[in-house]
């Protein structure tokens, strides 16, 4: 019960990582909010874990969306002691073809939501003064680019930036900021990741991901269960004096 009694919000949590996260940290004894903009599924994903669970609608993108999500969750369960900030979307098209609505979407729930949860997380935390922990989902994809990914890596690659800036502000008040960054993870979100293959590279459905498998050291895709230790980690009191880092979770892909 590393997590006892801790008040936890999960951005994006109603599936994939983020109800992986919901549940490990629900099995250390916090009490996870999570907030979504599929309203139902993260109803759905609060009521299959057991506990104190709760969720909360939230569109990223929109900042009254954010401060009411903080503000209920202020008033359902107490201050807030860690933030992941886990809501992302994907693209992938040649760069010749992204549209302006499509790059402003994924910068939006991206980069833009991400820092001003992050934000108004943090504000709460600081007047709360004990501190916190915000832990930001990057991406392998933020490392390096990727010629039918440009926008996407871009987003990422801010995410990694943020984590540092941000890690460096908010330290001196306790709280970390670090990241944790994945490489390919079997979710509804490589669904469509494979899905777009398939459209641009002309592979049949199911191919990418089998290619990207072979390419793990590990020797298969990651599952978002592969990812929790490490978000309990950077929750927990053991992660105090890291600061400002993103951790490659990645059965070895982006060292290959
Ligand atoms: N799956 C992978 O291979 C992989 C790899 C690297 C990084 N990541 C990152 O890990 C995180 C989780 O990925 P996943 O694969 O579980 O994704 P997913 O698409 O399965 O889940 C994303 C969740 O975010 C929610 N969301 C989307 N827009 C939102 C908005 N405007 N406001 C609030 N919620 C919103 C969705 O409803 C969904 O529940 C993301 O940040 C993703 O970029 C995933």
């Amino acid at each position: 019960m590393r997590l006892k009694d801790k008040v936890v919000i999960i951005t994006g949590g109603a599936r994939g990582i983020g109800r992986a996260f919901a549940e490990g940290y629900a099995s250390e004894g916090a009490r996870v909010c999570i907030a979504d903009i599929d309203n139902d599924a993260a109803i759905e994903t609060a009521r299959a874990i057991a506990g104190s669970a709760f969720a909360v609608k939230l569109d990223v993108t929109k900042q009254d969306s954010i401060n009411a999500m903080v503000a209920e969750v202020e008033k359902r369960a107490g201050g807030i002691d860690v933030l992941v900030n886990n809501a992302a979307v994907f693209n992938l098209a040649p760069i010749t073809e992204v549209t302006e609505k499509q790059f402003d979407l994924v910068y939006a729930v991206n980069i833009k939501g991400l820092f001003f949860t992050l934000q108004a997380v943090a504000k709460g935390m600081i007047a709360r003064g004990k501190g916190g922990k915000i832990i930001n989902m990057a991406s392998q994809a933020g490392r390096r680019g990727e010629p039918l990914v440009a926008a996407y890596c871009a987003s990422k690659a801010a995410v990694i930036s943020l984590t540092q800036s941000a890690g460096l502000a908010l330290i001196k008040d306790r709280i970390n900021v670090n990241g944790i960054s994945p490489g390919v993870v079997d979710t509804p979100m490589w669904d469509e990741v494979d899905a777009l293959f398939a459209k641009y590279e002309g592979l049949p459905k199911g191919e990418k991901k089998r290619q990207v498998s072979i390419g793990v050291p590990y020797g298969r895709m990651g599952k978002p269960e592969d990812l929790v230790g490490c978000a309990i980690f950077l929750a927990s009191p053991g992660s105090d004096y890291v600061v400002a880092q993103t951790f490659n979770v990645d059965g070895g892909q982006w060292m290959s």
